[in-house]
């Protein structure tokens, strides 16, 4: 676009010029044109030339508008009138000519100018108009593009978090589950723990029921036949004493010692349960032995529950009311009290002389009911003094035969030389004392050793007038001090409250 007012000004010029070469031409030819129209493309420009006049008889006439008019075939007569002057004339006219182009040209190239500026003011604004055009709807576009694009974004958003909700609702619900399942596990348990609880008292129960009705059926067929053959001793009696009832002092001798007899048996009759279940009873202990009628000291046999052995046990019936049974006895140190863990477990020694009854049948025993402990010391002075506990358990193997004592009363001491509880049994080889040493080999025999404690009634036996100064014997220490070794001793038990 911007070629084209250089053109334009280019053939304009270039009109000119011909035109002018032309109006020379025309000068010395003919010179009747006048006006002229050039045409460059849609513009067009028509301009008037002045005519010289045809004829002018005066020189002063030359010069002006209608000088050119003279250019024409009349003025070529005068030609020769006056050459020098026309030759002026024309010159002038040129001149003029020349001028009025040139102001022309400026007025030409003025409007060029301005026109061009305003084409490409024009078009700047135009691009710029378009460019801005283009920006705001690029802009538009893009604030759409954003909107949407928010849009989609807050849509996602949304989704995500209604989703995480659904999630944390659903991890809630499955926790709560989780705890239910839980809950309802650990009630089925201790549903099925409480009824094999039952089952099993169910079961102890029936078997109980079961011995006790066997024993019955047993204790009344035995009563049966006894009472049979008492009935028919009774009548063979009878009739002996019928057969006899004729003879004299013999036969009244005979007759009283048969009486006799006869009322013997009526009684053992009468008291015939009673024996019968004697004969058959089994015996916990001392104190069963001496209620059902005996009441003589010595060796008795006890069936201890839990234990599948009945056990010989030797029963002080006298002492103190008896019912003792002994746990242990020392008095002339025939037997070797220096033994391991399982002999004092399971007991040694010979029960009509010095012995250990067993930590395991005291446990069982004392597990079963409540239990008192007497302890009788006697010095190789003829001093006797005892220690009495109201209450006495021992503990299983498992808890190592723990001593638990209460209610201490004697006259061995105002204290009591036994730790009364929580002491575990050492032996040789099972050290359960609370001292960093090992008291049951330092101290010897076995014992309720604490660190290494007050007393020892299984220490080694010393004779007499070897008894003193001896810290490994027989010692009680608030009945004689901490190295008298004892002459005698003897520990039993007894069910409380008799
Ligand atoms: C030249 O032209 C002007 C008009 O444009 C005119 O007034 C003047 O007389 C002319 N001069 C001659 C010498 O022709
Ligand atoms: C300039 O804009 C006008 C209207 O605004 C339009 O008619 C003309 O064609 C445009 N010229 C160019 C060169 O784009
Ligand atoms: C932008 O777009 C909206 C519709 O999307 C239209 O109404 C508005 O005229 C537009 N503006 C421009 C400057 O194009
Ligand atoms: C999600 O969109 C729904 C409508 O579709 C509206 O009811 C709810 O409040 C929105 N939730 C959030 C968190 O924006
Ligand atoms: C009387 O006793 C004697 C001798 O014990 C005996 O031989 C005799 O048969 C008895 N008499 C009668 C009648 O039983
Ligand atoms: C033992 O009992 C009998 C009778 O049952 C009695 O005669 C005897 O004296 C009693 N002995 C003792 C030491 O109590
Ligand atoms: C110790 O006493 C028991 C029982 O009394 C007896 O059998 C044994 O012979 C006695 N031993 C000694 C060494 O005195
Ligand atoms: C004895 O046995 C019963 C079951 O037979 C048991 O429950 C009880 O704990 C046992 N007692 C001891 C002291 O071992
Ligand atoms: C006895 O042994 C038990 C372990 O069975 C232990 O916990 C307790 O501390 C012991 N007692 C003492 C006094 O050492």
């Amino acid at each position: 676009m911007l070629f084209r007012p250089a053109m334009l000004l280019g053939g304009l010029l270039l009109v000119v010029a011909a035109v002018t070469v032309a109006q020379r031409r025309g000068q010395e030819a003919s010179g009747r044109r006048r006006a002229h129209r050039v045409q460059h493309g849609q513009c067009s420009y028509t301009f008037v030339l002045p005519e010289p006049e045809p004829c002018p008889p005066e020189p002063e006439a030359f010069g002006g508008s209608n000088s050119l008019q003279r250019d024409s075939p009349a003025a070529a007569l005068n030609l020769a009138d006056w050459p020098a002057q026309r030759v002026r004339q024309l010159e002038k006219v040129l001149e003029n000519n020349t001028q009025w182009l040139q102001k022309l040209e400026r007025y030409i190239q003025m409007n060029l100018r301005s026109e061009l500026a305003q084409v490409q003011q024009h078009m700047v604004q135009n691009q710029t108009a378009t460019m801005l055009e283009l920006g705001t709807s690029l802009l538009n576009q893009t604030t759409a593009q954003t909107r949407k694009l928010t849009d989609v974004e807050a849509q996602v958003l949304n989704q995500t978090s209604r989703m995480e909700i659904q999630l944390l609702e659903t991890s809630l619900s499955t926790n709560k589950l989780e705890k239910q399942l839980l809950l309802q596990g650990h009630e089925l348990h201790r549903l099925q723990g409480r009824n094999s609880a039952l089952e099993t008292r169910v079961q102890a129960l029936e078997t109980q029921q079961q011995a006790e009705l066997a024993s019955l059926r047993g204790e009344k067929e035995r009563l049966r036949r006894l009472l049979g053959r008492q009935s028919g001793a009774l009548a063979g009696l009878e009739r002996s004493l019928r057969a006899a009832s004729g003879n004299s002092s013999l036969v009244q001798r005979e007759q009283r010692r048969l009486l006799e007899s006869v009322q013997r048996l009526v009684r053992v009759v009468a008291q015939g349960p009673a024996s019968v279940r004697a004969a058959e009873h089994v015996f916990q202990d001392c104190a069963e032995i001496q209620r059902f009628g005996a009441n003589a000291s010595g060796i008795y046999t006890i069936h201890v529950a839990n234990m599948t052995e009945p056990r010989k046990v030797f029963c002080d019936m006298e002492a103190n009311g008896g019912g003792w049974t002994l746990i242990q006895r020392r008095e002339n140190g025939s037997v070797n009290f220096q033994r391991n863990w399982r002999d004092y477990k399971q007991g040694f020694g010979d029960l009509a002389g010095e012995h250990w009854l067993g930590n395991e049948v005291v446990h069982q025993l004392t597990s079963r009911a409540a239990y008192c402990l007497r302890v009788e010391l006697q010095d190789w002075e003829g001093n006797e003094a005892y220690a009495q506990y109201e209450h006495f358990q021992l503990g299983s193997e498992g808890q190592l035969y723990r001593l638990s004592l209460s209610g201490y009363s004697g006259s061995a001491g105002r204290q009591s030389s036994l730790v009364l509880q929580g002491t575990n049994f050492s032996t040789r080889d099972a050290d359960n004392d609370n001292c960093l040493c090992k008291c049951a080999q330092m101290l010897s025999g076995g014992w309720w050793f604490d660190a290494c404690g007050l007393s020892n009634l299984n220490g080694i036996y010393y004779p007499a007038r070897h008894h003193t100064r001896k810290l490994n014997g027989i010692r009680w220490h608030y009945f004689q001090g901490p190295s008298y070794s004892l002459r005698a001793t003897r520990m039993m038990l007894r069910p409380v409250g008799i």
